[in-house]
């Protein structure tokens, strides 16, 4: 069932979100939904806030780059280094993250902020616990993609924005942009 994805200016989209205490198998439910969501709306990553809910939950789905040549991407998974496909998709809740390295500049969008896209300054590496909906914990430890992908979707449940993250001379230049979108949700 696809559901309805909540816009910039929804205060859903900035409040914090509670942890998930008990793992009902209604999640599972839930988390099928959020898939199906993210799919039809071409995103790799859907937090629950972004589906109205303020609870602690995210999936993800990063394809194979098919690029020529481009080694598959891995990381780090409860200590065996893998393609990240093989995760995929990546359903968790509760995350703890713990990010780690040099940061730089890469090019962010997000399906409640149609429209724009803008760089956000974020460390290389993560260090993730991410408790499964079978209650089991993964450990990951990741950079790449996977690891820009779980600080956007984990920001979101805390109720920040990527661009809330971009330089102040970008978010001048954002600003009125921002505030169309807010009026036309
Ligand atoms: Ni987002």
């Amino acid at each position: 069932m696809l559901l309805d994805i909540k816009q910039y200016g929804d205060p859903v989209l900035r409040a914090e979100c509670a942890p998930v205490e008990h793992l009902d198998p209604e999640l599972q439910i839930l988390a099928d939904n959020m898939i199906e969501t993210m799919y039809a709306a071409e995103g790799i990553g859907l937090a629950a806030p972004q589906i109205g809910l303020n609870i602690q939950m995210v999936v993800i789905d990063i394809p194979e780059d098919e690029q020529e040549g481009k080694e598959p991407e891995t990381a780090v998974i409860n200590g065996e280094t893998k393609p990240i496909t093989s995760i995929m998709p990546l359903v968790f809740v509760n995350p703890e993250l713990e990010p780690y390295g040099t940061p730089y500049l890469f090019t962010e969008g997000c399906l409640s902020v149609r429209g724009i896209r803008s760089n956000v300054l974020r460390p290389e590496f993560v260090r993730a616990k991410l408790t499964m909906l079978d209650g089991s914990v993964m450990e990951l430890d990741c950079g790449g993609l996977l690891a820009r992908c779980l600080q956007h979707e984990c920001d979101h449940l805390k109720g920040f924005l990527f661009t809330d993250r971009v330089s102040s001379a970008a978010k001048i230049t954002l600003a009125k942009k921002l505030k169309k979108l807010a009026a036309m949700r």
